[in-house]
Parts: structure tokens; C-alpha cells; sequence
């Protein structure tokens, strides 16, 4: 456990211990998108982590798939962002901001201007989404053109510079969970019989392209990607060359030189290993439901150079401390992880408060 508080690497910054803050969507922006001032509170809160990977951001407003999930395409979304980067920097952390276009995984009620989700093809998730209406079915989608493929390239392009415009150190391109980059990978979200369908490479196309734009826009050494090799969520299924993808993305993505892979690791050891060896610059691994005495085994085994947590960051602001010290962490609320306002987001205890005594 001690390695975890040594500093690590991620692309040109230096962080102070290995501990990193997971993605994770709150739904407390303005409904334009602009993130608020609690934001930057909760943020600067959980500042004793190393690397803090803000929640998933769209970058543009066809990336959208929930409501009230910030974006970071209008220039009122970087004066928003500004106040949280410039929160935690004076809290002493780093912070990246996730990119995250949902594809499919949308419903017209929570978007702007209520258009048609774009995906691989046009492939419904069989799947529910939660609208102010409540739950309701995913509609179908309708399938990328190619000039909508670059357009989208672009749009992660931009994003990326508004970003680093609102003083984030870098970005995080979500390839994982389900969403946009992950459909290109699932032979049953992606049926195209162009140069972004059918083989390996051409599955693996579209991430690359999105990798390479932002690393050119804003420094590989302020890129990295997150991949959640043989996820479902959303209905995605990537087959038996599954794996194999991943093997040739990480060899592409390997030759950008982009800062950090973010690994969620669904239990795949050997794909892992292989990922591991094919990767030179920072890992992080991200193993969901990791126990607290369990942190730090990836580091120590040397497989990762950082851990990611969620959950236990989300309701416990002084993680790091805590593991220090051994103490408990607090008892999430699941009713407050989405939405809201301060309730469940800003007022989870310290230790430090616990204990103080009451006036
Ligand atoms: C409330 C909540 C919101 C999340 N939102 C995102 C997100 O926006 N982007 C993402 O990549 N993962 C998201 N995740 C997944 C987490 O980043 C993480 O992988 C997951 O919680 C497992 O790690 P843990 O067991 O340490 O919580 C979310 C998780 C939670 C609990």
C-alpha cells in the first residue's frame, strides 16, 4: 500500500501519489451544460488524490445522452470548467476532463434540441433511459455518414482545445462503457461495410482517429483514453476478437504516445497482462468494487502505475487520508448520485469534520 503514495508520472506532470478520482457523471450542470460553483467545491474536495478525471463531458451537443451532464463545446462551458480546474489546482491536484460522446446511448428528451442519436449504424440498444418523464426506451438511432465521422473527429478536436482553453491539464477520451467509440467495437452495434466496419482494424479506426486529432490539437502528453475491454453495458457485444482489437489498439495508440491508458478491468488477467507489455507510458487500472485494503495491489504487482476508485471518492472527500490512516469510509447515498444539489455531492464528512465537536 505505501507505493500508492509515491509520486507517478502522467505525461509531463507529476503527480503526487497514485491515487486517481474514476469518471463519474453527477447531473448537477445548468441545463445549457455549464458545470456551477458546487462543482468546483466537490472537486477541490477530493484534491488529496493525485489525478482527478472529471465526470463525462460532451463535446458537442449530438455527443449529449443525459441530462444535466456538463459540456465543454460553448464558451460558457469553459468559463464554468475554469472555476473548477483553477479549484483544484489551489487544492494542489491535477484534473482531466472525459470526453464522452454517448452514440446511441441517448434519448431526444435530454438533449438540447430533442435530435436523433447518431451511432456505428442504426442499431437500437434494446435498453431504458432515465428523462424528466422518467424511464422510457431507447430510440433507434440513425447511422453516422462518413463527413459525420470526421465532423465527430473534429468535434473531439475541439473539445479538447476548449478544455485545455479552461485550464484542465488534459483530457480523457471515453472509449469505454457502452458509448460511441466502444459501438465502433461491437460487431452488434456496428454493421458498416466501409473503411469504420467488418475487420479489426477498421472497427478500431474510429478511436485512433479521435486519439490522434485531440493528441495534435493539445499534446499526447495531455491525452489519455479509457477502455473497458469486453463490456456489455449497453447492450454491446464485441465477439471472440474482442480481445484482439484491444491487443491492435493498444499497439496504435502505443505509437501516439498518449499520456495514460484508463483500464477498467473486468477480470480479463491474460487481455490485461498483454495490454500491460504493450503499453509504455502511465496505466491505470480501474477494478470496480475494489475493497479498501485491496489498494495498491496493482501498483505493488507492477501491472498498473496508478489505481483508479469511484465510488468510495464519491462519498469519501479525505479517500486518501483515510487509507493512510485506515479508517472507514463513508456510506454512499445512492438516491443523491445523480442530480440534485449539494445533498449527497458536497456535504459527505471528512474525518476531520466527523470528529469535531458539536456547538
Ligand atoms: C455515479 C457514477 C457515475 C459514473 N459515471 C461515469 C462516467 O461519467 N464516465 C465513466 O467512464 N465511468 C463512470 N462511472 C464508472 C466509474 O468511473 C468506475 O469505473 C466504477 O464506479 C467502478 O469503480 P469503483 O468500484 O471504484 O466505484 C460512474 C460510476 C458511478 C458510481
Amino acid at each position: 500500500m505505501t507505493k500508492i503514495f509515491t509520486p507517478a508520472k502522467i505525461g509531463k506532470l507529476k503527480s503526487k501519489n497514485r491515487l486517481v478520482m474514476a469518471p463519474m457523471t453527477r447531473s448537477r450542470a445548468n441545463p445549457d451544460g455549464t458545470p456551477t460553483q458546487l462543482a468546483a467545491e466537490y472537486y477541490a474536495q477530493r484534491a488529496g488524490l493525485g489525478l482527478l478525471i472529471a465526470e463525462g463531458t460532451q463535446p458537442s451537443a449530438q455527443g449529449q445522452g443525459y441530462i444535466f451532464t456538463p459540456g465543454i463545446y460553448t464558451d460558457a462551458h469553459v468559463e464554468g470548467w475554469k472555476q473548477i480546474t483553477s479549484a483544484v489546482h489551489d487544492a494542489g491536484s491535477h484534473i482531466f476532463i472525459q470526453l464522452m460522446h454517448v452514440g446511441r446511448t441517448s434519448h431526444p428528451d435530454n438533449t438540447p434540441s430533442h435530435i436523433q442519436a447518431v451511432a456505428p449504424s442504426a442499431i437500437a440498444p434494446k435498453d431504458q433511459m432515465f428523462t424528466l418523464q422518467g424511464m422510457k426506451p431507447i430510440p433507434e438511432p440513425r447511422a453516422l455518414t462518413l463527413e459525420e465521422i470526421a465532423r465527430t473527429v473534429d468535434d473531439f478536436r475541439n473539445a479538447a482545445r476548449h478544455a485545455v482553453d479552461a485550464g484542465a491539464d488534459g483530457v480523457e477520451i471515453h472509449g469505454a462503457n457502452g458509448y460511441l467509440i466502444q459501438q465502433f467495437f461491437a460487431p452488434n452495434a456496428n454493421v458498416r461495410t466501409d473503411a469504420y466496419g467488418g475487420s479489426i482494424e477498421n472497427r478500431a479506426r474510429f478511436a485512433i482517429e479521435v486519439a490522434r486529432a485531440v493528441a495534435q490539437e493539445i499534446g499526447a502528453e495531455r491525452t489519455g483514453i479509457r477502455l473497458s475491454p469486453g463490456a456489455t453495458l449497453g447492450g454491446l457485444e464485441e465477439g471472440p476478437e474482442g480481445p484482439d482489437l484491444y491487443r491492435y489498439l493498444i499497439g496504435e495508440l502505443n505509437k501516439l504516445g498518449l499520456a495514460y491508458v484508463h483500464l477498467l478491468h473486468l477480470g480479463n488477467e491474460a487481455l490485461v497482462a498483454d495490454i500491460r507489455k504493450g503499453w509504455s507510458n502511465a496505466l491505470i487500472v480501474n477494478r470496480p468494487g475494489r475493497a479498501p485494503q485491496d489498494v495498491g495491489v496493482d501498483i505493488t504487482a507492477g501491472l498498473a502505475d496508478l489505481e483508479s476508485y469511484g465510488q468510495f471518492v464519491l462519498t469519501t472527500p479525505d479517500f486518501a487520508e483515510r487509507l493512510k490512516s485506515g479508517a472507514p469510509m463513508n456510506p454512499a447515498n445512492k438516491a443523491t448520485f445523480y442530480g440534485g444539489g449539494a445533498e449527497g455531492y458536497t456535504d459527505y464528512p471528512t474525518l476531520a469534520n466527523a470528529m469535531a465537536p458539536a456547538l
